[in-house]
């Protein structure tokens, strides 16, 4: 089944002589089960459409559709409730709570999906001990290194045990051992709870736990064999 379509999807920010094109007649189909590496340069729009394909941000003509259901057709509130219960982002800053601790960011997203607290809370203790992060549980965000920090946003990404997974760039800060792990349980995660992902990447390590490749330049999406 189609897990993600996006149907030539364009996006411009901003408008008259400072408009920027960051997404052009952007097409885009993922299948269920389907691990996609999105790769391009810096400014090349990847977070721009895995924003759009999260409905965090309208794009500017096209459209997506997630599973059945168009992201275009849902009210606000139908769109947080699809967010919250159904996509898993990791950020590129990770966007950690900084007055939380490292299971409290992650155990703070099962309040808004409607997933039970007490399977939240034995999921983000499973993904703590998958993420090496166990005696690092109490800790605050400052108190932790980049790559723990990093690893906090993807166990939070997991949580909820959404549909689809948007991770950018999720092994920025950690080395090749770290990095492999995390990746190898993101493609695990997908192949064996039937989910969708796309991750953004500049490792080409990473590249081969993933099933395609798909290359972005000027907000031009260039598909690989
Ligand atoms: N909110 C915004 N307002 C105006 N322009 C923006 C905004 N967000 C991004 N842009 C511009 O859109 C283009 C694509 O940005 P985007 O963040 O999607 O790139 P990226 O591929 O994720 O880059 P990086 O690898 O550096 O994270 C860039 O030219 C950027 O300056
Ligand atoms: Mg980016």
């Amino acid at each position: 089944m189609t897990a993600i379509n996006v149907d030539d999807v364009t996006k411009i920010y901003g408008e008259g002589h400072t408009a920027v094109r960051a997404l052009r007649d952007a097409s885009l189909e993922l299948r269920d089960n389907e691990f996609l590496a999105l790769l391009g340069p810096s400014g090349s729009g990847k977070t721009t459409l895995l924003s759009v394909i999260g409905g965090l941000l309208a794009p500017t003509s096209g459209r997506v559709t997630i599973g059945d259901t168009a992201l275009a057709g849902m009210s606000k509130k139908e769109q947080t409730r699809f967010r919250a219960n159904r996509v898993g982002f990791v950020f590129q800053g990770f966007n950690l709570v900084p007055f939380l601790t490292a299971r409290e960011n992650m155990t703070v997203m099962g309040s808004i999906s409607d997933a039970p607290r007490s399977e939240i809370e034995a999921r983000a203790d499973q993904l703590l001990d998958e993420l090496g992060l166990t005696d690092r549980k109490n800790n605050l965000p400052e108190q932790l290194s980049g790559g723990e920090r990093q690893r906090v946003a993807i166990g939070r990404a997991l949580v909820t045990d959404p549909d689809l997974i948007l991770v950018d760039e999720p092994t920025a800060s950690l080395d090749t051992e770290l990095g492999t792990q995390v990746v190898r349980l993101l493609a695990t995660e997908i192949k064996t709870r039937g989910k969708a992902g796309i991750m953004v990447t500049h490792d080409l390590r990473m590249v081969e736990y993933t099933d395609r490749t798909v290359r972005i330049l000027d907000g031009e999406l260039l598909d690989e064999a």
